[in-house]
């Protein structure tokens, strides 16, 4: 758990870097409306979380350096008991001095009142340009219409994307970030270990996506995004989250899912055997895979570049397509050409952070940006072998992915989602026990 002093610490770094003459605006998330009076699962903004580490609706951060009465303020929701009867309890006004260290707190339908006497003295506003467009245009109205009643003389006359400078620094996990994306890959890992063990021929994928749920909620982590719980030829979609059709009994069964830690994401994927052995096709397969994935994590190191352990993926994957007999010629020969596309058509993994794609820049002047200590990427190469004439019988519909996530050290990689098994007499072992 991140204490309040964390978030404090964020803003006046953010704070300092923005500078004299600079106003931050940055908006919660909204509830959104499924039907009726039910809405989608409430989730907070990740940028805005960063910076506050509050999570109702309908709040606004405002950052003014150097105002007297006070630099972080917040606009939020006011106490309300009739309104809390409903929707539960509200932070409110003192609290949001108390509890989240802000210096000063304003109604949230002040706002339009308040702000445009807030940015008066600015030269920059900077804020998180087109993320949500109804707030862009908020913002773009409060700023105009102090700009014309003042003939251009007060209000910020330049509007800055804020994502550079915030973004650069949750790139970076402080030691209270890597201890919550320890917990949520745990939990996260339990739950894989937990589907392996329950896992035999005759269930569906959704009691599967189930037992993964149920271990993240008894825990006190949502899930990070919608799982993908894929029997057999379904591991071919890279993005399915259908969840609902029977397993194979002779074939794999690919899990790519997560859960969340105060908001903290862990992604992971395992793919076994539903009848707890691999035939020696799929772990000729397996095998491939899981030695890439090995090849790619020893490269997760400070002062490499990031592309490099996407490439030392991809040249295991492709030596082992080429003795499976599904490419032919060389290494680089396949490589250039990207002949392996066929069978690996994705990246080999991405910022893992508050985001499970978490922000920051993959590239910095055209090169590929190196690595740096506290930074955690996932690594999940993978194989996927359709069914086309050309392909022998005991290789089709084989989908394959093997996930972990690896922060990157002084010294060797840390895989925080580690305690699930990857190694497929280990998986076997724990299938039959
Ligand atoms: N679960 C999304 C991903 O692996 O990137
Ligand atoms: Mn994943
Ligand atoms: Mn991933």
């Amino acid at each position: 758990m991140i204490r309040p002093d964390e978030f404090t610490r964020r803003r006046a770094r953010l704070l300092s870097e923005t500078g004299p003459g600079s106003i931050v605006v940055v908006a919660s998330a909204r509830e959104v409306l499924r039907n009726g009076d039910s809405c989608y699962p409430f989730r907070q903004d990740s940028d805005f979380w960063y910076l506050t580490g509050f999570d109702e609706p309908e709040a606004v951060l405002v950052l003014v350096p150097g105002r007297e009465s006070g630099e972080q303020i917040l606009f939020l929701r006011e106490s309300d008991p009739e309104r809390e009867r409903w929707d539960g309890p509200r932070l409110g006004l003192a609290g949001a001095i108390e509890q989240l260290g802000m210096e000063d707190a304003f109604p949230v339908h002040d706002l339009d009142d308040i702000l445009p006497g807030l940015m008066e003295g600015c030269e920059r506003l900077y804020h998180l340009v087109g993320k949500d467009p109804a707030f862009d245009q908020r913002v773009l109205g409060w700023r105009n219409r102090l700009r014309a009643r003042s003939k251009g003389q007060k209000g910020p006359g330049e509007i800055v994307s804020l994502e550079h400078l915030l973004h650069e620094q949750r790139l970076i996990k402080s030691s209270e970030e890597v201890r919550c994306m320890r917990r949520a890959a745990g939990v996260a890992a339990q739950a894989m270990t937990r589907a392996m063990r329950t896992c035999r021929p005759g269930m569906n994928e959704g009691e599967i996506q189930a037992e993964l749920i149920h271990e993240y909620q008894r825990q006190g982590c949502p899930p990070s995004y919608l799982p993908i719980v894929a029997g057999g030829a379904n591991a071919l979609i890279l993005h399915y989250i259908a969840n609902n059709q029977p397993l194979p009994d002779e074939g794999l069964l690919l899990i790519d899912a997560g859960c969340e830690y105060h908001n903290y994401a862990a992604d992971i994927s395992r793919t076994f055997p539903v009848a707890g052995r691999f035939s020696p096709a799929q772990r000729d397969v397996y095998e491939i895979v899981l030695a890439s994935q090995h090849a790619a994590i020893d490269e997760v190191r400070s002062g490499r570049p990031f592309q490099a352990y996407h490439e030392a993926a991809v040249r295991v994957l492709v030596q082992g397509l080429i003795d499976l007999k599904l490419l032919a010629g060389s290494v680089d020969d396949n490589i250039e050409q990207e002949r392996f596309r066929r069978f690996y058509m994705h990246k080999t993994g991405h910022w893992l952070g508050l985001d499970v794609h978490d922000v920051g820049d993959y590239r910095i002047e055209g090169q590929s940006r190196l690595l740096e200590r506290n930074m955690v990427v996932t690594v999940e190469p993978g194989l996927y072998i359709g069914a086309d004439d050309d392909i022998p019988e005991a290789l089709r519909n084989i989908g394959i992915r093997v996930e972990d996530d690896i922060r990157v050290t002084q010294g060797d990689p840390e895989n925080l989602t580690r305690a699930v098994p990857s190694a497929a007499d280990a998986i076997e072992e724990l299938m039959r026990g």
